[in-house]
């Protein structure tokens, strides 16, 4: 056996003082503390791909402008809670001119990061019609929002969707629709662990059992754009990016600023709420939210509960980042596409050490280069190669802990990871394959 290039004892030792009992089942930011002790400890810079943040600087159009209102003195004022007029007015032609769609100004909502705009929907959703009052995740998703439910103590159910592609998709949602108990679905797209991306023939499949069914449909497009094999990127101009929303009046969108625009440290994303779902009224909401309208009571009765609207300086930015893309004047793909480039590399170098894609097909095509990928290694299961990586300096989390049914299988983030770590990335998963030979 080579030596592993970080000492045994450091990891082991780490992951007792942590009080980890199991570090396979540990969630992000619990892995995100324990490297940072144990690369403090070591002295060796770990391969980080834990945590899905950004790795590079935020649009720099947006840091102008957020400087420029805080000159201006907006700190001092409390923001509307609705959004900003001119944010509100950029979210909408976004909107129209990135996924072809028409929507209200009013139903476009700043929120604290797509996550607020998540907390706030599962709990208005979940108490807009009697008797339905569980979320449907089709999973492999992310593990905040189901702690959001259980923090909240709402009823949630889930499947993995690799198996149930195209045609297959229409019955799997139907065997837990036809329940009745079901208020509303969310996925991601690209999504986030696995990467695949849904066709628009699957995405006609959910918009009909929404329709048939009367369920929302919470489209959580926190990788706006990323799916480099297209170019979603031009205004006004097909492709664009697939969306539930061509095909139903049932959605309710989640447009992240953090990746596409790398802006996650200001906390600012856009709930955009379909102009049906915003006009839907029921009574039951009043008691609670304020409003028997759909939208007020999001707006006036849940948000304003939250924070009390979002940061104002960051409104600006990222009304001013929108104003630039939305005129052809930004291009955030340019910047993004890096991340599938590293990919590309970060995948070859896994697969030539012995470890396996696990969510290697999008339905017939080979998975695209994205943010994200997913690896195993024969003969350990996904909690057991988190730990055992450890030792080999490279972290990333287990895929149990999304909902995957994949268990052997691990998520690796490639935004942290620098293009000059790849040698030493290199050097390690091929220590890792001498140490653990099949
Ligand atoms: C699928 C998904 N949804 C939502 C979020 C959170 O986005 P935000 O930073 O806008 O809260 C993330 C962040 O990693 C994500 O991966």
């Amino acid at each position: 056996m080579k030596d592993t290039p970080i000492k045994r004892e450091i990891v082991d030792r780490k992951i007792i003082d942590n009080n980890i009992a199991n570090v396979g089942k540990a969630s992000i930011r619990v892995i995100k503390k324990l490297v940072d002790e144990i690369e403090k400890e070591s002295g060796s810079r770990f391969v980080r791909m834990e945590m899905g943040v950004p790795g590079l600087p935020p649009a720099q159009i947006g840091v102008a402008a957020e400087i420029e209102a805080l000159k201006r003195g907006v700190a001092a004022i409390y923001p509307d809670i609705q959004g900003i007029p001119e944010l509100k007015q950029e979210i909408s032609r976004f909107v129209k001119l990135f996924l072809d769609v028409d929507v209200n100004p009013v139903g476009c909502i700043p929120t604290v990061g797509s996550m607020q705009g998540g907390f706030a929907a599962f709990l208005l959703l979940n108490n807009l019609h009697e008797g339905k009052d569980t979320t449907l995740f089709l999973d492999p998703g992310f593990p905040v929002h189901k702690q959001q439910h259980r923090l909240m103590d709402l009823k949630f159910d889930s499947f993995d969707v690799y198996n149930y592609r195209g045609n297959k998709l229409r019955d799997k949602l139907e065997s837990y629709l036809r329940k009745g108990n079901i208020s509303c679905m969310l996925y991601s797209n690209p999504n986030n662990p696995s990467w695949i991306c849904f066709t628009d023939e699957e995405l006609k499949i959910i918009a009909e059992m929404a329709d048939k069914y009367n369920v929302i449909i919470m489209e959580d497009l926190a990788y706006f754009g990323m799916d480099f094999r297209k170019d979603y990127s031009v205004p006004g101009q097909p492709p664009y990016q697939p969306t539930v929303a061509k095909y139903t009046d049932n959605w309710l969108l989640f447009i992240s600023s953090s990746k596409a625009f790398s802006y996650a440290g200001q906390r600012i994303g856009m709930m955009v709420i379909s102009d049906h779902l915003f006009n839907t009224k029921s009574e039951r909401l009043i008691k609670r939210f304020t409003s028997n309208i759909f939208g007020n009571a999001m707006i006036f009765g849940t948000v304003y509960s939250l924070s009390s609207g979002t940061s104002h300086s960051a409104q600006y930015a990222l009304a001013a980042i929108l104003k630039a893309v939305n005129d052809g004047k930004y291009n955030f793909r340019n910047d993004v596409k890096e991340y599938g480039e590293k990919a590309h590399i970060m995948k070859k170098l896994f697969t030539e050490n012995g470890f396996k894609i696990v969510y290697d097909k999008d339905i017939d095509q080979p998975i695209a280069d994205g943010f994200y990928f997913t690896y195993s290694y024969p003969g350990f299961s996904g909690e057991e190669l988190l730990k055992e990586m450890l030792y080999y300096g490279i972290s990333a989390i287990s895929l149990a802990i999304t909902g995957s049914e994949k268990l052997e299988g691990m998520r690796a983030c490639v935004s942290l990871v620098k293009r000059n770590q790849f040698p030493d990335l290199e050097a390690r998963l091929q220590c890792f394959h001498e140490n653990n030979p099949y």
